[in-house]
Parts: C-alpha cells; sequence; structure tokens
C-alpha cells in the first residue's frame, strides 16, 4: 500500500507543556495532560508517487505556504528515513474546524500525519512509537495519538517520551470542552518561540516545582470524574502558562481584553451555581469546561455576548485512526 488516509482530534491540556529541555527532539520540561477534541479533527491523505520530483502539499485545497510545507517535509523525511522510502509524497489535509479558530491544528495535523505517512509507507507503528514521531512534527501532537484522557510522559529520552491513555473517552462521556472563539487572528507569537523564552521567567522554577502534584490532582480528578477538583486545577495550570508567558523578557501578552472579561462571567455563572470552569492556551480564546447538562445555558449564554465569534462543542475525543475514504 502506498496510500493512507488518518483521522485525528486536537486535544486540550489540564496541565500543560510550556518549555522544552530539547528544543530538536521536542522533550518538554514535564509531563502533561490532555483530553480529546472530538469536533476538532483533521483528516490526511498521504501517498507515495513515483511520479513526484517533489512532495506536494495542499492544506484545505490549498498548496502549503513555508514555513508550514518545510515541516511537513522534514516529518515525510523523517518517515521516509525510517521506512527507506525514496519516493515523495502527495498530501492533502482538512480541518474539521476552521483554521482561524485559535485551536491548535499542529496537534491534530501532525497526529494524523504521522499515521497516515507510515503506514503508506508500509509501517505498522504501535501507539507509543506513533506518539513519539509525531512529537518530533509537533510537541501537542504526541497526545492526538490516543483518544480519551491522555498523560505525555516526559521520559528520559525520545522513545520514552510518548503519550498513553489514561482513560477511554467512553470513561467521561459527559465532559465538554466549549471552545469560545474571541479572536480569529494567528497569535502574535508562537508557541515555539514563546516557549524557547520560557527560561526568561523568574517564575518556571516554581512553576515545574509544583507541576508533579498538579498532575497528580488531574489524574484523580479524571478518575474520579470530579469536574470541580479538574476545573481548579486546569484554571491553575492556564493562569500559570499566562503569567510565565507575562513574566518571560520580553514580555508575552496573549489574553485580550474580551479573555479577562470571559474568565469573570465564568467566576461568576459558578458563583450563581453553574458548574464551569475555564482553561485558555497560548492564545486569546477560552475554552470552557462542564457537563453535557450544562452546555445549552452556557452555549445560550456565550451566544448573547458580541465579542463572542464562534462556539466549538467538544466531548471527549478518539484515538488517530485510519479510514476508508481518501481526500484524493
Ligand atoms: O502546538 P505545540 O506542540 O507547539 O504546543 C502548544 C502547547 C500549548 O497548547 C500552548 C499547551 C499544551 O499543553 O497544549
Amino acid at each position: 500500500m502506498n496510500k493512507a488516509t488518518a483521522v485525528a482530534c486536537s486535544n486540550i491540556a489540564f496541565v500543560k507543556y510550556w518549555g522544552k529541555r530539547d528544543e530538536a527532539l521536542h522533550l518538554p520540561l514535564n509531563s502533561s495532560l490532555s483530553m480529546a477534541l472530538s469536533q476538532a479533527t483533521t483528516t490526511t491523505t498521504v501517498a507515495f508517487d513515483p511520479g513526484l520530483a517533489e512532495d506536494e502539499i495542499a492544506i484545505e485545497g490549498q498548496a502549503a505556504p513555508d514555513p508550514a510545507r518545510l515541516r511537513v517535509v522534514r516529518h515525510l523525511d523523517r518517515i521516509r528515513q525510517m521506512a527507506r522510502v525514496e519516493l515523495r509524497a502527495r498530501v492533502a489535509s482538512r480541518n474539521s474546524f476552521p483554521p482561524d479558530a485559535g485551536i491548535a491544528s499542529s496537534a491534530s495535523g501532525f497526529a494524523a500525519l504521522t499515521l497516515a505517512a507510515t503506514r503508506a509507507a508500509g509501517l505498522d507503528l504501535s501507539t507509543r512509537e506513533l506518539s513519539c514521531l509525531a512529537r518530533l512534527g509537533s510537541g501537542s501532537a504526541a497526545r492526538s495519538i490516543p483518544g480519551g484522557f491522555v498523560e505525555w510522559h516526559a521520559g528520559q529520552d525520545h522513545e520514552s517520551c510518548c503519550a498513553e491513555q489514561i482513560a477511554a473517552p467512553q470513561h467521561w462521556p459527559e465532559l465538554r470542552d466549549i471552545v469560545a472563539v474571541l479572536e480569529r487572528e494567528p497569535k502574535s507569537v508562537g508557541s515555539t518561540q514563546g516557549m524557547a523564552l520560557a527560561q526568561t521567567s523568574p517564575h518556571l522554577t516554581t512553576r515545574l516545582a509544583v507541576i508533579p502534584g498538579r498532575l497528580e490532582r488531574a489524574w484523580q480528578a479524571i478518575l474520579d470524574r470530579n469536574l470541580a477538583a479538574l476545573g481548579e486545577v486546569s484554571e491553575e495550570e492556564a493562569i500559570e502558562l499566562h503569567l510565565i508567558a507575562m513574566s518571560s523578557r520580553p514580555p508575552i501578552y496573549y489574553w485580550r481584553p474580551a479573555t479577562l472579561g470571559l474568565i469573570h462571567r465564568v467566576l461568576a455563572w459558578r458563583s450563581e451555581g453553574l458548574e464551569v470552569y475555564f482553561t485558555i492556551d497560548a492564545g486569546p480564546n477560552v475554552h470552557l469546561l462542564c457537563e453535557e447538562k450544562d452546555t445549552g445555558p452556557i452555549v445560550a449564554e456565550l451566544e448573547e455576548m458580541p465579542e463572542v465569534q464562534q462556539i466549538i462543542v467538544n466531548a471527549p475525543g478518539f484515538r488517530a485512526h485510519l479510514c476508508p475514504e481518501h481526500l484524493f
């Protein structure tokens, strides 16, 4: 087989990844914990083709511009080397969410690319091997290989730095992650650049010291399906990622006024008895964590807010898998 198609979910981290101990291998400073997002997927078809002189990469039907194209070519090169394949590839990729929704398409994108390209090249890798390999494309992609609730182990080296499922999506099917899109512009500072500055924050050492306790709490909260406990640790983590970013030199401000506005709304809703918590990635948009029964009232509130440009409601998503229909 020289053609394969895979689909993978993006993910949202409850305990975050912000800083690398090895830039080239994407080895993180700490382990992290996430959930796959059911409504934020990437589908990718890869075909190795003797008729091609160079890799042809299309994202949403358009030829990928540099530097995105170069990142994909470098990942294909890794896979060609592993499989001892010299052929160039045709790659087509589509996201279920708009590129400007502020959801990391690099996580679902590199997970889907890794699975599709390895299969098209004739390799049959384990989940663990796929996760390590996806990590080389984009760190957070390691967490988009297994489905449901996932821990990405910081590990010791390339082979041990992989993500593993800690609970299946069916373990907590009522959990929801509602993405409130507040701004559609690409973020001012990319995560690679932002993470490279993490070491300049005087607060990073404190953060790294408290992470093991947070991982333990988030793990237990997921096992117990305890939203209050998971929400508490997720909010601590989101604020701390931004604390590190804002105290880096030079500082990075990802929040917009509407970001803080929505944080205040979440606190107000909670004081009125609605069980909802927030988390925020390296950007201005806010993810709201709640259970299915509260999704209706929360979405209704968000729809009333003019600053909310789009709403995406996710349940715990599935593992990266092959699909029979190809994009070309
Ligand atoms: O997309 P990456 O692999 O550069 O990592 C982004 C990391 C955050 O999304 C900001 C946090 C996380 O743990 O997902």
